[in-house]
């Protein structure tokens, strides 16, 4: 069979550019352990309390070790519920030391809401029935805004809260 010297060059840089991809993907996937950003965690919508993580006495911050969060968030139009203080007042910000893991679950009681700390890599869709996770570590200090980035509703463009990362 005569190829063509084009038809070889394409052929060459198709087939190469295929085993350096799955390459990547290899290396990432069984390598690294990369997973797709989402497993699958499902939870019922209207009784979410139900769900060990969000129960009222665990939402909010809560220290689990050294260095180490989990913030669980309930959202609902127009808020985000971060539980309340000791004087039963709602939480209104979320306070982490710099450097921190922190492990961000969401879910949502009503429609669909983001969950973005703008400047951050944290960016999540929040979809009723499902809980939402992203691990990741607060290591420059400032004040962040945790805001809805999915229209939501008339109150849409009120829903954002303050993420205060300072220095212990
Ligand atoms: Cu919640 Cu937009």
């Amino acid at each position: 069979m005569h190829l063509h010297k084009y038809e070889k060059i394409w052929l060459t840089f198709g087939i190469g550019s295929l085993i350096l991809f799955l390459t990547v993907i290899g290396i990432g996937a069984f390598y690294k352990g990369s997973q797709p950003p989402s497993h699958l965690a499902t939870i019922d919508p209207q009784n979410v309390e139900a769900h060990e993580a969000f129960r009222e006495e665990n939402l909010g911050l809560r220290k689990v070790g050294d260095n180490e969060y989990i913030v669980s968030v309930v959202a609902s139009a127009f808020n985000y519920d971060l539980g309340k203080d000791e004087e039963g007042n709602a939480i209104r910000e979320i306070r982490i030391p710099v450097g921190s893991t922190v492990l961000f679950q969401v879910t949502t009681k009503d429609v669909i809401h983001g969950f973005e700390i703008a400047g951050t890599n944290v960016n999540m869709m929040v979809e009723p029935g499902y809980i939402n996770s992203l691990e990741t570590v607060m290591d420059k200090p400032g004040t962040y805004t945790l805001i809805c980035n999915e229209y939501c509703g008339s109150g849409h463009h009120f829903m954002a809260t303050k993420v205060e990362v300072f220095e212990p």
